[in-house]
């Protein structure tokens, strides 16, 4: 099998964290993708164009010297978010997005949406100054179980809001369900969707299976939207190869300690930074479409945020990705997630 070069890819939907953890995690993004949209859900979220400033420069402050990487930043929608700070975002050149966590839709939330209502000024505001809106797409109500609430945050949020701004840019982030595949396929105005490695390789049994195939919970494959049934991992399949330009490349990369992970109340999130570029390549090539995997993972998202193609490459070749060294801050350590199901692996050095 020959090697695959392609366009450096970006990562549409990232987080780095902050401190030694980002310093920890971050080699593992820029030595595949040139830029990333950086999620602002720190435990202080990052709801200004100042916390972005700052931000930015410990991402850039923590990149080791031999490396190039572009932090892509965003901003956390609050109630309190004005329209002033909107226009200020636009005109930093630095921030790309606003993020939507309904109120304790997932980790670091808390300081969320609580009514879409209470956004109108900001959300007017981006739709004017066409600054995007990211989706975390899924409702937090405790009634809504759990692997439905991404469907329903379609119906009872999602679809209600594209009315009342028909012309708001909006991404709905990591979807899992064949109802979000179907509705940003037909639904009007520009919309597109991320589409994370883990969602693509694994369904939900994934989180309830032993090292023998046998009985066992796997609590570092648990994330939110929590991974679905097999039915909608192959419609995101499908989206993903499809080569619609609506449907990109986000890892949603989401290292949390083993220990947090690994305990009685176990965080969600996937750390799938390190093997992310060779997970998608083996679900292209197990669905027969290598050949589409350039234009989902470099060409769709820049084309869609409005931002150049990176002009550098990278390259595969076939085979199991190495082991990486155990990824440390302080003395917390990070599972990646990933290596097990690679066919694929990056020709950079570890
Ligand atoms: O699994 C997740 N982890 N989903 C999210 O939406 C947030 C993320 C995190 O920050 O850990
Ligand atoms: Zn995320």
């Amino acid at each position: 099998m020959e090697p695959i070069t392609i366009r450096q890819p970006d990562d549409w939907h990232l987080h780095l964290r902050d401190d030694a953890v980002m310093t920890a995690v971050l080699p593992w993004t820029a030595r595949t993708f040139a830029r990333a949209i950086v999620m602002p859900n720190l435990r202080t979220p990052v709801t200004t164009v100042e916390q972005a400033r700052s931000y930015r420069a410990r991402i850039l402050g923590a990149l080791p010297a031999d490396m190039r990487f572009e932090p892509l930043m965003t901003l956390y929608l609050t109630g309190a978010t004005s329209a002033e700070e909107i226009v200020r975002a636009r005109e930093s050149g630095f921030v790309h997005g606003v993020k939507l966590y309904p109120a304790r839709a997932t980790t670091n939330s808390q300081f969320g949406v609580r009514s879409i209502a209470d956004c109108t000024a900001a959300l007017e505001t981006m739709q004017r100054a066409d600054l995007p809106l990211l989706v975390h797409g899924e409702v937090a109500r405790p009634d809504a179980d759990v692997f439905d609430r991404e469907r329903i945050f379609l119906d009872e949020v999602l679809i209600p809001l594209r009315r009342d701004f028909p012309a708001l840019r909006v991404v709905l982030e990591h979807i899992t369900t064949r109802e979000a595949v179907e509705y940003v396929r037909e639904a009007p105005g520009r919309i597109a969707a991320t589409i994370t490695a883990h969602h693509l390789a694994y369904n939900r049994n994934a989180m309830f299976v032993g090292a023998d195939g046998s009985a066992g919970m796997r609590p570092h494959y648990y994330c939110l939207p929590v991974l679905k049934r097999e039915d909608h991992r192959r419609a995101l399949v499908a989206a993903a190869v499809s080569g619609n330009p609506r449907f990109f490349l986000g890892t949603d990369s989401a290292p949390h300690p083993r220990r947090d992970k690994e305990s009685a109340c176990g965080c969600a999130g996937c750390f799938t930074a390190p093997f992310a570029l060779p997970l998608y390549a083996t679900v292209f090539e197990q669905a027969g479409a290598l050949d589409r995997l350039e234009a989902f993972s470099s060409e769709f998202g820049p084309d869609f945020y409005g931002l150049p193609r990176n002009p550098g490459t990278v390259r595969l070749v076939r085979g199991t990705p190495d082991e990486i060294p155990p990824v440390m801050a302080g003395d917390q350590e990070f599972s990646a997630l990933g290596r097990d199901v690679c066919r694929w692996r990056m020709t950079t050095a570890v």
